[in-house]
């Protein structure tokens, strides 16, 4: 007899199933494909050595603490370290404003957790990083989808959606996944604005802020925030919860990252995080410290910058040459994703079917939409092919979606 596993399990389990773009994106991982689906940073990056290196050191000096249970904020010099930078950059902020976790997936996962209860409405813009919907979803999150342009979210339409009372509003300044955007400084004052007017939250969630490889900084959401109140105290105690990773600027393998919040949410947090894992790694955290101390990630930064940015470039030079002119695309100024917009009648789901058999793959946008719609759009990443498979993989792209555009058949109108 077989064993009815279906009945056993949470009522959270439901809708998680295996979706048909999961699916078709498994064949995505065939090594004859070239993959601009997946977000993984280039390999060519990681400083292996440097983390050899101070895996030695740390099992030398610390060998014993880094194997031990510790502390749930985290590494206590790698938050001093944090703090620093962020003091520096960004928002006075203490080791107390600040705890580790394990990915920033964690710590969406957290948001869930501490602040959401089923039904709970969250503004997400439209479309959002899917892995925060995954993660919200478990705990029963609705979302109010605000539209977006090349300047991130349109705040005009903003005010609307905090008139049913969210409980946060969640934001990806920096070179925004899934379309690559940016919030501009206007915009970012808004948010700002509106939260406080409201009363509503922010989590600013930017894995991507250090890789812009154009144009001026603009400032976080939290600095704008603190600036804002007009805090000087040196102990961030406002009103966004700001989210970042060494997933992007060091190793995503680490699964190391960091939130800044005040005081408050970081003591409801380590709470949280007690349950979920006791602490992040403590060697990942010894390692990542003695990594990254003495500058070596200011420096390190700017290599992944000149990679991604010769990648970009020869994407969108490529897209220029061989996309037909009814698609149109992002032209993003960091992060490692553009955002592909099809002609209104097409699937890019479809398209991705057709784009496999030759050998390509992209993710479908729909799924980056809490609410469905967006199904002519489509997620490319530019950061882990090197640029001559970006030009193979571009020139079998445009030749599909010419083909697919000149037999219009072929991709069923919807
Ligand atoms: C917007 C966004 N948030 C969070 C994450 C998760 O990052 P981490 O590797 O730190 O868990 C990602 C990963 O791609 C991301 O794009």
């Amino acid at each position: 007899m077989q064993t009815p596993w279906e009945y056993r399990y949470a009522h959270r389990m439901k809708g998680m199933g295996s979706s048909v773009i999961r699916e078709l994106l498994k064949y995505a991982e065939q090594p004859d494909i070239i993959s601009f689906a997946g977000g993984l940073p280039a390999p060519e990056v990681f400083p292996v050595k440097e983390f050899q290196d101070a895996c030695n050191v740390v099992l030398a000096k610390n060998g014993a603490q880094a194997l031990q249970y510790s502390t749930t904020e985290g590494h206590r010099p790698l938050r001093e370290m944090i703090a620093r930078h962020a003091t520096r950059y960004m928002v006075p902020v203490t080791p107390e404003n600040i705890m580790i976790t394990s990915g920033s997936q964690q710590a969406l996962d957290f948001m869930g957790r501490v602040f959401i209860n089923r039904g709970d409405y969250i503004v997400v813009e439209a479309p959002t990083y899917l892995g925060a919907l995954q993660a919200w979803n478990a705990y029963g999150a609705q979302y109010i989808p605000v539209p977006m342009d090349e300047d991130g979210m349109i705040v005009e339409e903003l005010e609307a959606a905090l008139r049913y009372g969210p409980k946060f509003i969640y934001v990806l300044p920096n070179f925004q996944n899934p379309t690559g955007a940016t919030l501009s400084l206007a915009r970012r004052k808004k948010v700002i604005e509106l939260a406080d007017k409201y009363g509503v939250p922010i989590v600013e969630d930017d894995p991507y802020g250090q890789l812009r490889y154009e144009g001026d900084h603009i400032p976080s959401l939290v600095q704008l925030d603190s600036e804002f109140r007009g805090y000087d105290d040196g102990c961030y105690s406002g009103n966004v919860i700001y989210l970042s990773t060494f997933s992007k600027i060091l190793a995503p393998g680490l699964r190391l990252a960091w939130v800044i919040a005040p005081e408050q949410v970081i003591r409801k947090l380590v709470m949280t995080k007690q349950g979920a894992d006791l602490h992040t790694s403590s060697f990942n955290q010894y390692v990542a410290y003695e990594v990254g101390k003495g500058g070596f990630l200011d420096e390190h930064v700017k290599i992944i910058r000149a990679t991604y940015k010769e990648r970009r470039d020869v994407m969108l030079e490529m897209m220029d040459e061989m996309f037909p002119p009814q698609v149109r695309w992002t032209h993003p100024k960091g992060g490692m994703f553009l955002w592909g917009i099809l002609p209104e009648h097409m699937d890019s789901a479809e398209v991705l079917k057709v784009a496999l058999q030759r050998k390509v793959a992209f993710v479908p946008g729909g799924s980056f939409h809490a609410t469905g719609g967006g199904l002519n759009t489509m997620r490319i990443n530019f950061s882990y092919s090197k640029p001559e498979i970006i030009r193979e993989g571009i020139t079998r792209l445009g030749t599909t979606l010419k083909e697919l555009l000149h037999e219009g058949e072929k991709v069923p109108a919807r």
